[in-house]
């Protein structure tokens, strides 16, 4: 260990004994968490009814005097483990969810035990760093500019929030409107155009804006939930364009190099909500999916979904970052002052934070390009999968299977919802219900890195069979 800044703190026999019984804790924690790791192969992946009887027990008081950490840590893993729904594991195909790489996992542990306060660099140089390249890195992935900027934040709705903060910022300013000082009152009014299917966190990202959910100019999607790019409107004054990659029903992509072309003839912002979806450019098949994306001015994706990092973890990139860091970035005597370097809290929402890029650099390093793509080759390969399977068997696929998304019908809408529910309740996987352009529909997504095909296979049987009992 480099001890050159100063002083030993190791001096007591005190101190050897609390490492001892920190390591046993934490060796503890290592070993529960591997054996229901383990468990998720094999055990079903909703929880059983003893096990939620059993929550009753957190009902209890804060107890007056403390316990031992291990016998509390004990009590949660006794209580809760059972209790959770196997979202970590192979078979969980509800929403769009993804596990944990085993060396996030690994690097959110170390990071948790580092516990910096990510938010300036001059107090945290080491995650700073590590941040820092891993945002390199993620913008040389999806070729974004290379000027880009980012910021670590908790989702995709957080994403989303601060990349269009950075949007009403930069449309403003050209209206020579400062909305930082002057806020939206007697503001130049900003037309924000976002297509019928844009998802709900999207709008509320505006709602939190100023830039209000109702007054969305609305442009209708083809069949298969695209903006239609001969749908959108002619474009004059400060403007916000709003495009997706990977719808959340279809994963179906908007066309965005008609779409972006047409926005900044205009000189709108274009900013594209890619939760999911923007991993498809880090493939070679899939890539054409995304093609010109990297025109537009701004992104958000999640990291806890494809990425399968442990939540949360979203990722906002804008690629004008005076724009971002002007939105974002603040200043208080008690804080270091602006210098030379990237200050990460310069360019998200929060100040304090955990240094949640640690386990983002952990997956990007231990998979590198090829990983990375092979897992999300794999899991698209598994949704045409599932839709193949279903639909030798007569069911309805009503969605064209682009990406890891697939949406079947078992017939009307009330046996769609008794088969899922009866899927549900088998517990050999989990998917959701939807409704799509008016009919109920089960909901696979698929996204977790250790799906393999035997669970696809275990999964479409159980699917095949909740389908024949109904
Ligand atoms: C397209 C899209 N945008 C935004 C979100 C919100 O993401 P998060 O829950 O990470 O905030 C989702 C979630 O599924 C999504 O699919």
């Amino acid at each position: 260990m480099d001890t050159s800044t100063g002083a030993s703190i190791r001096n007591s026999g005190e101190t050897a004994e609390e490492d001892s019984s920190t390591r046993a804790l934490l060796h503890d924690a290592a070993e529960r968490a591997a054996n229901y790791l383990n468990s998720l192969a094999t055990r079903p992946v909703v929880p059983g009814a003893v096990a939620l009887a059993a929550l009753q027990r957190l009902d209890a008081p804060l107890p007056a005097h403390g316990s031992d950490a291990m016998q509390t840590l004990a009590l949660i893993d006794e209580l809760v483990s059972p209790a959770t729904m196997a979202m970590a594991g192979p078979r969980f195909f509800g929403f769009v969810i993804g596990g944990s790489l085993p060396a996030a996992l690994a690097a959110n542990w170390l990071a948790g035990a580092w516990d910096q306060n990510a938010g300036y660099n001059s107090v945290t140089p080491g995650v700073a760093r590590l941040e820092q390249s891993a945002l390199r890195r993620l913008v040389a992935l999806f070729e974004l500019p290379p000027e880009t900027a980012g910021g670590f934040v908790t989702g995709a709705t957080v994403a989303n929030f601060t990349a269009l903060a950075a949007a009403r910022h930069a449309v403003l300013a050209r209206a020579g409107w400062d909305v930082e000082a002057d806020g939206l009152f007697g503001a130049p009014p900003i037309t924000v155009i976002a297509a019928d299917e844009a998802h709900p966190t999207l709008l509320k990202s505006l709602g939190m804006l100023g830039l209000g959910r109702a007054r969305i100019v609305r442009v209708p999607d083809d069949a298969q939930g695209r903006m239609r790019a001969d749908e959108l409107p002619q474009i004059a004054g400060p403007t916000i364009v709003c495009l997706q990659a990977g719808n959340v029903n279809t994963g179906a992509f908007d066309p965005f190099v008609p779409l972006i072309e047409q926005a900044h003839r205009g000189g709108a912002w274009v900013h594209v909500d890619g939760a999911f979806g923007l991993w498809a450019k880090a493939t070679a098949s899939l890539r054409h999916l995304v093609e010109g994306v990297e025109a537009a001015d701004s992104w958000a994706t999640d990291a806890h979904k494809w990425l399968n990092v442990p939540y949360d973890s979203g990722l906002a990139f804008v690629r004008d970052a005076h724009a971002l860091k002007a939105a974002m970035a603040i200043n208080a005597d008690y804080l270091p002052q602006p210098g030379a370097e990237r200050n990460p809290s310069d360019f998200t929402p929060e100040l304090s934070r955990r240094a949640r890029g640690v386990e983002i650099w952990a997956a990007l390093q231990t998979l590198g390009r090829a990983g990375i793509a092979e897992m999300i080759e794999r899991n698209c390969r598994q949704a045409r999968r599932f839709a193949a399977g279903l639909s030798a068997k007569g069911y309805a696929v009503l969605n064209d299977v682009v990406l890891n998304q697939v949406l079947v019908s078992f017939g009307d809408d009330a046996r769609t919802r008794r088969v899922v529910a009866r899927l549900q309740a088998d517990g050999t996987c989990w998917c959701g219900i939807t409704v799509w352009q008016g009919h109920t529909a089960m909901r696979i997504s698929v996204s977790n890195w250790s799906t393999g095909d035997h669970d696809v296979e275990q999964s479409l049987e159980a699917m095949l069979r909740a389908a024949a009992s109904v």
